[in-house]
């Protein structure tokens, strides 16, 4: 067996979501919203299994799809993409950031990461061959600084791989943080794998700014989007990827012997869902940015000490101010004992891991959130959390 898949644990998300089950609680811990999206792309999906074309779609992606993900682009992000030679469909993100991995790193090349991050990087880092070089990023900011960086980077800097908006602090990387990344991708001459699957889901009036916008980035930058993320399907597992010519060559061949292509009545319905109107994403932002807002007031009027969210569908709180120093074991007491499923944030560090926050997801039904409220309000009534 492959050691670097065979040593894992089992990962406190299932831990978490076993417990949740065990115990009937309500679970805030894994990140899929409640409502079922969109009826009108699913439709699409449905029409398009039943009327369409089922068999090999082109290893590229539907022409379509690609050419709807230009427009896309365009429009919300002003992205110049050749629908021909820059983009790219896969099964998912986390195809496309396996491949990239598989497709840009050499065994012994370092690769620069961001925790905490997406539980998948490490392992996928590790089996590409690769070294990481990890920048810790702390609360309640979560911003990069020189030092960081400059500690993380070196001659053998082969890939940064940066997650924007960031799962799972709800953060969004500022203007000067992604200078300071540009600046030292360049300088070290890396390529950024930018995963941005959170780009529509900002709240309070915010835009997305893509790496891959940047000129000085452009030739060096893989963007990797997903629908599954952009239409609140999560199981859809249709990821876009996008970057210049000579990258793109490359990470085609990655996917080519992976997966080779995606079901083709999900990118026909993706290339609709596209191309929906303005209003559609605002909606879908505002209905979230409502659920967020109910919960971090519930949460702050119980005397919790909620962090900012500016993205995605998590909501984090400090236990440090209740006197809590083991996010992990606080956890396990919330499900068991109060009937609440989250996740220590602790989860998502490899090195030096904060031990104080913990994560909720909002994306859920009032009723979900008001009875987790109530459940967190026996806490702190029971003194637990004094
Ligand atoms: C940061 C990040 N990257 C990638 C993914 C996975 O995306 P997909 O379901 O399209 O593979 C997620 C899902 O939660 C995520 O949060």
């Amino acid at each position: 067996m492959n050691p670097i898949f065979s040593a894992l644990s089992t990962s406190v998300f299932e831990v978490m979501s076993q417990l949740a089950r065990e115990t009937g609680a309500v679970n805030l811990g894994q990140g899929f919203p409640d409502d079922p999206g969109p009826l009108d792309v699913r439709r699409k999906a449905a029409e398009a299994v039943v009327d369409g074309w089922n068999q090999y779609p082109p290893m590229m992606g539907l022409p379509e799809l690609r050419q709807a993900t230009a427009t896309h682009y365009k429009h919300w992000q002003g992205l110049d993409l050749d629908p021909s030679s820059e983009i790219m469909v896969t099964s998912g993100a986390t195809e496309a950031i396996a491949g990239a991995l598989m497709a840009l790193v050499s065994p012994g090349d370092e690769v620069v990461l961001f925790e905490p991050m997406y539980d998948a990087y490490v392992p996928l880092v590790r089996r590409a061959g690769g070294i990481p070089k990890f920048v810790t990023l702390r609360p309640p900011h979560f911003g990069l600084s020189e030092e960081a960086l400059a500690a993380a980077f070196s001659p053998r800097t082969k890939v940064v791989l940066f997650n924007n908006p960031l799962n799972p602090t709800a953060t969004i990387f500022s203007a000067a943080d992604l200078d300071l990344l540009a600046d030292f991708c360049i300088r070290h001459d890396a390529v950024a794998i930018c995963d941005e699957v959170w780009e529509h889901v900002v709240f309070d009036g915010r835009r997305h700014v893509p790496v891959l916008g940047r000129p000085d980035m452009r030739e060096r930058t893989v963007k990797i989007s997903s629908a599954g993320k952009i239409f609140s399907l999560t199981g859809w597992k249709v990821g876009l990827v996008m970057a210049a010519p000579p990258l793109m060559k490359v990470l085609a061949k990655a996917h080519q012997y992976i997966t080779f292509t995606t079901p083709p009545n999900l990118q026909a319905a993706v290339a609709y869902g596209l191309g929906k109107e303005d209003g559609y994403f605002e909606g879908m932002r505002a209905d979230f940015q409502r659920s967020r807002d109910r919960f971090a007031q519930g949460l702050t009027g119980l005397g919790f000490s909620v962090l900012p969210s500016v993205g995605t569908y998590f909501l984090n709180v400090d236990i440090a101010p209740l006197g809590e120093s083991d996010d992990v074991a606080f956890c396990r007491k919330l499900v068991m004992e109060n009937g609440v499923a989250a996740i220590p944030v602790s989860a998502f560090y490899d090195q030096a891991a904060v031990r104080t926050v913990v994560r909720f997801c909002f994306a859920k039904r009032d009723a979900t959130l008001d009875a987790a409220l109530e459940r967190l309000a026996d806490l702190r009534r029971a003194g637990t959390a004094a």
